[in-house]
């Protein structure tokens, strides 16, 4: 008997789901037994169509694995999902009203009411949606997603703030990865030696999402933080890693020493359940005055870590502070996995 839990990777063929295949090649509780992903490359074997673009060879598992169409009838029980937003919100509802557990890194169904957002670290209480997602919606299964990928950053540095001093504004401006935007992403042309001052919709969701993550569950719904975020963001040429620059006002008065010892002390249920993804420290203040960078931080902790530095004081608001996370681990296919590790550890996987 085989004692991993099959599961499925929908776009397994984009740049999330290569970062999913590589992910999950030899991890401990879950074996990929399916690939799917758009009717274009269904039929022929994952080595065949796939534009592999990892620094590691494609899992022998996998390579040979025939790319089914996104219809839930694959050979597993859970599916992580790096589908197109443009074709994901369906898709993932079908699969959850088939009996599948979800676990989604697109935009569709982060703000359904009835749907976690959730970060492990942060709002693991949030998963009590999933009764009430089920019943609402008849359904066997269901959907659980992770943030976009600058809110996950911004929202981890965030979260032990909002707890112990009360964040009353934020202003954050970011600088992200290439790799950011999919693959081929943004042509070459356009991208080397330049900076595009917009990504569609990025600002709202970093605006929106970051308030549902830290917001409180109510028994029946998740209110709000109360806070606004006011998002500026940017692409960048630089591969792989966000940087973001964020400014904070808190309700309480806190010194810069004690906001350092907030971040750097923080743990949450990934490190106390020791979840096999989970970075050893959730968040590593660095101390250099010119790091975190992307060149040489972004694979700290294998791409799973939340890197702050630079804190010092803002003369406009309390303090400030420069983030950088992995957009495609941390802020994607590794925040799924740590979400579906969280699930089996409270037995949402039965
Ligand atoms: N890249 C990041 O850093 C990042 C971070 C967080 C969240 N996300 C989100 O994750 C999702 C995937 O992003 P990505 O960067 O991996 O995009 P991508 O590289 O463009 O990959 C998209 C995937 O969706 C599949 N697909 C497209 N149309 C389809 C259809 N009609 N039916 C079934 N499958 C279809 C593609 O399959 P084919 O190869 O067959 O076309 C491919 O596997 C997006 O929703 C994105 O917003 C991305």
């Amino acid at each position: 008997m085989n004692p991993r839990i099959s599961v499925g990777v929908l776009g397994a063929t984009g740049a999330v789901g290569q970062k999913f295949v590589k992910l999950l090649e030899n991890h401990p509780w879950f074996e990929v037994t399916a690939v799917a992903a758009s009717e274009r490359s269904a039929g022929r074997s994952y080595e065949e169509v796939v534009a592999w673009k990892q620094t590691s060879p494609i899992p022998p598992g996998t390579r040979k694995l025939e790319v089914r169409p996104c219809t839930p009838d694959l050979d597993c029980h859970v599916v992580f999902s790096g589908l197109d937003a443009s074709v994901a919100g369906p898709i993932e509802e079908d699969f959850a009203r088939a009996g599948y557990v979800v676990l989604s890194n697109s935009k569709n169904h982060r703000l359904d009411p009835d749907v976690p957002l959730v970060i492990p670290e942060l709002n693991h209480d949030h998963l009590a949606l999933i009764p009430i997602q089920r019943k609402n919606r008849n359904a066997k299964g269901y959907i659980v997603t992770n943030s976009n990928c600058s809110t996950m950053f911004l929202a981890m540095a965030l979260g032990p703030l909002h707890r112990e001093f009360g964040v009353e504004m934020v202003f954050v401006t970011t600088m992200q990865a290439i790799s950011g935007a999919g693959y081929p992403g943004v042509p070459s042309l356009d991208i080397l030696g330049n900076v595009i001052p917009y990504i569609g919709g990025e600002e709202e969701k970093m605006e929106i999402e970051t308030r549902k993550i830290l917001g409180r569950f109510t028994g029946t719904q998740i209110d709000l933080a109360p806070f606004p975020v006011s998002a500026q963001c940017n692409r960048v040429p630089v591969e792989d890693g966000h940087t973001e620059s964020v400014s904070v006002k808190f309700a309480k008065k806190a010194g810069l020493q004690e906001i350092a010892e907030v971040l750097r002390t923080f743990a949450g249920p990934p490190q106390e359940l020791r979840l096999p993804s989970a970075p050893e420290k959730p968040i590593v203040v660095m101390d250099g005055q010119d790091r975190p960078q992307p060149r040489f931080d972004v694979n700290h902790s294998g791409g799973m870590a939340t890197l702050v530095g630079r804190l010092r004081r803002c003369s406009i608001l309390d303090c400030k502070f420069t983030v950088l996370g992995h957009n495609t681990v941390r802020g994607a296919a590794g925040a799924s996995i740590l979400n579906a590790e969280l699930l089996k550890a409270q037995g949402y996987l039965e």
